[in-house]
């Protein structure tokens, strides 16, 4: 069952409520490692934190892929999705670079700082164990491909943006698929093979968070601290202001400053 290629089955839907949801859902053996479920629309689409994920039909890339994995390895998963993500858009001419932990954002100059990246994607990881006591990972990922800015709904705006606007042409969708799922198989089993030291390796390289004066909301608090690194299981270290080091598993970055 691990051996399958990821994409090598691949299922594309006109239209289901969420790609994540069905996968969750499905029997076991309807649910193998690698399977791809691809949707055109969303009727209830989800994003982080219980918050919906809004997508107009046969635009962007909505799909989600089941992992089996040898141990249970959602945060580095989650990692695995970004990177393959960011790494085939920028081959395709798109600078992307991850907002810790699961946006794909806009790579803003480097003399702006994080706040100005507008997210292009995003990534939620689901997981279950098995009746047999496996794992079952859903890696679902959202991405923006051929939406216009007045595609957005208006109170996101100037928050997102999309693959053509960035590029200034649409874009075909199929082979960034398949580019992203090349380069996700390819990063799963190294990291199954070899741990995920090359991944955070590149997770680091690609982290536009790191090296940032961050404030983080968790639940209903808020911490500010100097984002200083991903740990080897893909946490955020957050260096507080007392000196005290904190790793984060979640949260959500609320805004970032240069340290200069
Ligand atoms: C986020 O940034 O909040 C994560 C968004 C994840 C959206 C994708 S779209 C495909 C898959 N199916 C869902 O219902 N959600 C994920």
């Amino acid at each position: 069952m691990a051996s399958q290629r990821i994409g090598s089955n691949l299922e594309i839907l006109e239209e289901i409520p969420s790609t994540n949801t069905l996968l969750m859902n499905r029997e076991p053996e309807d649910a193998p490692h690698g399977l791809v479920l691809a949707a055109e629309f969303q009727s209830q689409g989800k994003g982080r934190q219980g918050r919906r994920w809004f997508a107009p039909p046969r635009a962007n890339l909505l799909f989600s892929v089941v992992l089996r994995p040898k141990t249970p390895l959602s945060g580095l998963a989650t990692l695995a999705g970004a990177c393959s993500v960011i790494e085939e858009l920028e081959a395709l001419g798109v600078p992307a670079r991850l907002k810790w932990p699961n946006d794909v954002v806009a790579r803003a100059a480097h003399d702006q700082a994080l706040r100005d990246g507008r997210k292009l994607g995003g990534i939620l990881c689901e997981s279950k164990t098995e009746a047999d006591g496996g794992t079952r990972l859903v890696l679902g990922i959202g991405l923006n491909v051929n939406l216009s800015e007045a595609d957005f709904p208006r109170e996101i705006r100037t928050l997102a943006s999309s693959v053509s606007i960035l590029l200034g042409r649409l874009v075909d969708r199929d082979p960034l698929l398949a580019g992203i799922l090349n380069r996700l198989d390819r990063a799963w089993t190294d990291l199954e093979a070899h741990g995920g030291e090359t991944l955070i390796r590149k997770a680091r390289f690609l982290c536009d968070t790191l090296g940032h004066l961050t404030e983080v909301q968790l639940g209903e608090g808020r911490i500010e601290g100097i984002a200083e690194d991903l740990d080897s299981q893909g946490r955020l270290v957050l260096r507080l202001e007392s000196g005290v080091k904190r790793l984060l598993e979640i949260g959500e970055i609320r805004q970032t400053r240069r340290m200069d």
